[in-house]
């Protein structure tokens, strides 16, 4: 039996357990979440749209982990988002709570699974599942790179007005501020997008893509993005569970590649049954090599001060 489990029924956990049903390529997808009522709720109202939309997987609500069990791939979204009034330290301290909590509980039922991981801040919540997992390094993913560059292969399309399927996108390093886009390897209709468009306008798109988050938020006043999020988690999904080994943009351990050592950072990753199967090395240009480098020390900097949380 293949099984996934999302941890955390809220917009992300939600929308990304009804994606993977949808895909029919699981027996079972179970959600969690630590409100009474809320999975279950959701899950029958889920289950109700079988019939109409023609999928077998099977969506199950609970509040316990026993229903997590031998699960093969794990989603972790559970988590707050900032409030008014929280700084960034904060809200890293309560979701580095919460996260440690989950991977426990999901370690206890299932041995080997491969986790995604969500909740932000993404590095250092995907670094935290790695150490209290125990699982080796390529089993711990994070999401950010897919959805980074899809929002940037958005803009690209929407400024060039061609169909996004002609857009080949790409972004790495971190979520936010520290994402690195590379422009070098973008595509549209195999054509180089520095040959399409002027170093001022690439600069104004990524710009766009590294706020893409924050600009959701502003508009929709309480929550945060969740549909393109949740698309970015259930292709990793589909990608492991069915093996195909698709290169992804994925926060994965980067142990010399880009001659980059020893941290979770968003690199092209080829995702199969194993988890990381290979990490890519894109012919990056001088300029992108650095700013990969340089995010690969701010994210190491953020884990020092997860580290010094967990030492307080
Ligand atoms: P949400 O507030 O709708 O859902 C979070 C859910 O987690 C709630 O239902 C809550 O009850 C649950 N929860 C809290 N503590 C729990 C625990 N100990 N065990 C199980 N469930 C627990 O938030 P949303 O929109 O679903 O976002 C979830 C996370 O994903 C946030 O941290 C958000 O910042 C992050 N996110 C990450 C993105 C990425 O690209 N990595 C993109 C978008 C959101
Ligand atoms: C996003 O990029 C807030 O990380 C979240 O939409």
């Amino acid at each position: 039996m293949t099984k996934v489990t999302v941890v955390g029924s809220g917009k992300y956990g939600s929308m990304t357990a009804l994606r993977v049903a949808e895909y029919d390529i699981v027996d079972e997808v179970v959600m969690t979440d630590i409100v009474e009522g809320l999975p279950q709720g959701l899950a029958l109202d889920m289950n109700q749209s079988r019939y109409v939309e023609k999928f077998s997987s099977k969506i199950i609500g609970t509040n316990v982990y026993e229903d997590t069990a031998d699960s093969d791939v794990v989603v972790i979204t559970a988590g707050l988002p900032r409030k008014p009034g929280m700084s960034r330290m904060d809200l890293l301290e309560v979701n580095a709570n919460i996260v440690t909590e989950v991977t426990s509980s999901i370690m206890k039922y299932s041995k080997n699974p491969v986790i995604i991981v969500v909740t932000n801040p993404l590095d250092q919540m995907t670094t935290l599942v790695s150490d209290v997992s125990g699982l080796p390094k390529n089993r711990v993913i994070g999401q950010a790179g897919v959805l980074d560059s899809s929002r940037f292969s958005y803009f690209i399309s929407e400024k060039l007005n061609v169909d996004m399927k002609d857009v080949e996108a790409w972004t790495l390093g971190s979520h936010g501020e520290t994402m690195v886009p590379v422009p070098s390897q973008c595509k549209v209709n195999g054509k180089p997008l520095t040959e399409l468009l002027s170093y001022d306008e690439i600069d104004e798109l990524v710009r766009r893509t590294s706020e893409g988050g924050a600009e959701i938020v502003a508009l929709l006043k309480t929550g945060s993005a969740y549909f393109a999020p949740s698309s970015a988690a259930a292709t990793m999904v589909k990608s492991i569970i069915s093996d195909s080994n698709e290169i992804l943009p994925a926060c994965s351990w980067v142990t010399g590649e880009y001659d980059i050592n020893d941290v979770y950072l968003g690199v092209p990753t080829k995702l199969g049954k194993g988890g990381v199967t290979e990490i890519i090395e894109l012919n990056l240009n001088p300029e992108e090599l650095a700013n990969l480098k340089s995010a690969a020390e701010s994210v190491k900097q953020k884990v020092l001060e997860l580290n010094n949380l967990k030492t307080q």
